[in-house]
């Protein structure tokens, strides 16, 4: 019998790992790897570039109809391309991460991310990490995990991501904590913990060790999926 090519959720905070334990996780089922920020991300930006308020929901409204990126995703990446060039690289700047947060509140916003995960998703077999995953966009997934860290082990780690940015540790800190709140208070879909989620505290450990965990909770849920031998390249 085919194994089942289900779908995995992971929620929770900027730098609690999410992105190196989903892409562990893919590797290891030969799933795709589905990044829901980058495509905050991608609306945040946008909306900057082409000089519109981050909070007009009309405005953005109309302007996301037009909004047409190409994905291309494998077990590592989610790759987004604009007109033909990829632009997953100005994505990941700090100030974007601030006007996503923004865009993010917006109901139409999520709506247009929430329905291009859904199609991603359409025959399974994804790793898909963001902030309601498991909460609005996937709510029926079986194996959900939410990672949180102390917002000091978040913004040591989120701070050797930016290498390049004259930032210091407590700078990333309260911009970690002002996107925390953001994210958490909106009414919109905002960051929970799912109910039927594993939670796993990663402060103190290593990205394969809290892979280990999850692949341990997949393996109880789904004692049909074979193969889940960790690579850890
Ligand atoms: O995960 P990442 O840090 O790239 O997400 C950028 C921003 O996009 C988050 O701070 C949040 O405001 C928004 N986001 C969201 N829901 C998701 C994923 C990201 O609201 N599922």
């Amino acid at each position: 019998m085919a194994e089942p090519r289900v779908i995995i959720t992971i929620d929770g905070p900027a730098g609690a790992g999410k992105s190196t334990v989903a892409r562990l996780l893919a590797a290891a089922l030969g799933y795709l790897y589905v990044d829901s920020g980058a495509l905050y991300r991608l609306v945040g930006w946008q909306a900057a570039e082409n000089n519109l308020s981050l909070d007009d929901a009309q405005a953005l409204s109309a302007f996301l109809e037009r909004l047409q990126p190409e994905v291309a995703a494998d077990t590592q990446g989610f790759h987004l391309f604009l007109n033909g060039r990829e632009i997953s690289q100005v994505l990941r700047e700090p100030r974007v991460s601030r006007e996503a947060s923004r865009v993010a509140v917006l109901p139409p916003v999520r709506e247009w991310v929430t329905s291009r995960l859904r199609h991603l998703a359409a025959n399974g077999g994804v790793v898909a990490e963001g902030r309601d995953l498991g909460t609005v966009v996937f709510p029926r997934a079986k194996a959900k995990f939410y990672l949180d860290a102390s917002l000091e082990a978040r913004a040591v780690r989120r701070r050797q991501d930016w290498q390049n940015e004259d930032a210091s540790t407590e700078k990333v800190a309260r911009e970690l904590a002002e996107r925390d709140r953001r994210d958490s208070s909106r009414a919109a879909a905002p960051m929970r913990v799912p109910a039927d989620a594993l939670v796993i505290d990663t402060t103190n450990l290593n990205p394969q060790e809290v892979a280990r965990q999850c692949l341990a909770r997949i393996r109880e849920v789904f004692p049909e999926i074979a193969g889940l031998e960790m690579k850890t390249g």
